[in-house]
């Protein structure tokens, strides 16, 4: 093994990082994670620090459980691999898409296609969508409605969908026929509107309005998060997600509910669709599936998509869509004991109380710091602070002073993750009381030197 400076002077030299510039990253040696303990990670200095980030929205159960690791290794050891193309299955797979169908019963969920990420699980989806369409003597429904501010990954499907210029500019042209509507954002929106109920009525009349000038009978799918996660945690009203149903139902777009981030109790609740009290057509999910032991997704699919495919005598519904790793049986035995301690530990019960708590705590440090803008979150284990330099004209505070507070903020005992102008937080769900303690007053220890 190589010594700690060894490793950091080689780091970006022959690798290059996601979400980064490769230049920037020779320049400035990133955080080296060595382990982790519980929600503790602990980098190559031996600073420990709460992992408010949760990984990346994912490590729901935290670093320790032992029951998937067990999982994982003996299933390593019967069966590394083998493919799930049509001819092969495996005991793993079968047995987890049981377990997630079952999980998602209540979402109206009846089949599930394993992948191997969100991304893929996202492109799965809008392919299964125009497909379904297809098959129901609609070919010509190709189009789909996304929202600003939305994030659907990064392959070509999702980046089209995809609602920040961020993730898209230096990728374009993206796919054709894939068009935006406002977030029901209230800090910021064309509107100007602050009302969050108000709001979704706009951007449900929006929605209406862009069906109509597309054309209703050529749109496939509506996609959405029910919390727009990394484009900054933005919480719609209780009242959009049922609004945007109504329209897709009137209009027969398929309503995907992207639940990377919010399947598998991140919300407070099981699904964040549930949590809205809306049944989707499709979901995707990933991150909390495995809790990130092992790179797993999948798309689910309702009863009506499933019959449509599988009453096919055409020979139309055959899937010709699938990755190498889709059920992969180490994988699957990770999916069947994420889920079945997700359950165990009720999750979603204590990220609705954590939740609740560090959305208090954050906007009890709004009342001391006027640079946060906006705080956001309070349902479940998804927060945010919005960092301006002004509040009346909230002007975003620049990166510079965004980074010293993140440092900060680290130095001090919690690994928090920068989003644009906001600091996001998504911590384990097995997160304690005591570590909520310990993210605020970190937050306030790493706020405080600007
Ligand atoms: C809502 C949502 N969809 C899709 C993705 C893409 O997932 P992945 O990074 O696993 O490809 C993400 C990732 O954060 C996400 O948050």
């Amino acid at each position: 093994m190589k010594d700690i400076q060894e490793l950091k002077d080689l780091n970006a030299k022959q690798l290059w990082h996601p979400m980064g510039h490769p230049g920037d990253l020779q320049a400035n040696a990133p955080t080296i994670i060595d382990r982790a303990e519980g929600v503790r990670i602990i980098d190559l200095d031996g600073h420990e620090t709460v992992d408010a980030v949760g990984g990346l929205w994912c490590a729901n159960l935290g670093y320790s459980n032992n029951v998937v690791k067990q999982a994982i290794s003996d299933q390593l050891f019967k069966l590394p691999y083998y493919s799930s193309f049509a001819g092969t299955s495996n005991a793993p797979a079968i047995e987890a898409a049981e377990a997630v169908v079952n999980f998602f019963k209540e979402d109206g969920m009846a089949r599930v296609f394993f992948t191997s990420g969100g991304s893929d699980s996202v492109d799965t989806a809008m392919r299964m969508a125009r497909q379904y369409h297809r098959l129901r003597g609609q070919p010509q429904r190709i189009k789909y409605l996304s929202l600003k501010k939305g994030y659907h990954g990064t392959h070509f499907g999702g980046a089209s969908v995809n609602g920040n210029q961020r993730f898209r500019t230096a990728y374009e042209p993206l796919l054709p026929g894939c068009y935006h509507l406002p977030s029901p954002y209230t800090y910021r929106n064309p509107f100007n509107e602050s009302d969050p109920a108000k709001l979704a009525q706009l951007v449900a009349q929006a929605m209406e309005d862009e069906i109509m000038f597309q054309d209703p009978s050529t749109i496939a799918a509506f996609i959405m998060e029910p919390i727009q996660g990394a484009g900054g945690v933005i919480v719609p009203d209780a009242s959009f997600m049922k609004l945007a149903r109504d329209i897709c139902d009137k209009h027969g777009i398929l309503m995907i509910s992207d639940e990377v981030i919010t399947g598998f109790g991140r919300t407070g609740d099981w699904s964040g669709a549930r949590h809205w009290g809306v049944q989707p057509d499709m979901m995707t999910v990933a991150k909390g599936i495995t809790s990130a032991y092992f790179p797993v997704g999948a798309t689910l699919v309702n009863a009506t998509i499933a019959e449509a495919f599988e009453s096919d005598q055409s020979g139309e519904g055959s899937i010709y869509h699938g990755y190498t790793y889709s059920a992969h049986p180490v994988g699957m035995a990770a999916v069947n004991a994420c889920v079945s301690e997700t359950l165990r530990l009720d999750l979603k019960t204590n990220a609705a109380a954590r939740g609740q708590q560090l959305h208090h705590g954050l906007l009890a440090l709004q009342a001391d710091f006027d640079i946060i803008g906006d705080v956001r979150g309070g349902h479940g284990l998804m927060a945010a602070i919005e960092l301006v330099s002004d509040r009346t004209t909230k002007a975003p505070l620049d990166m510079g002073a965004i980074k010293r507070a993140h440092k900060a903020t680290y130095e001090a005992g919690t690994m928090v993750r920068i989003g644009g102008s906001n600091l996001l937080m998504s911590p384990p769900l097995v997160l304690t009381e005591a570590d909520v303690v310990k993210i605020l007053e970190n937050l306030r220890s790493g706020l405080s030197v600007l």
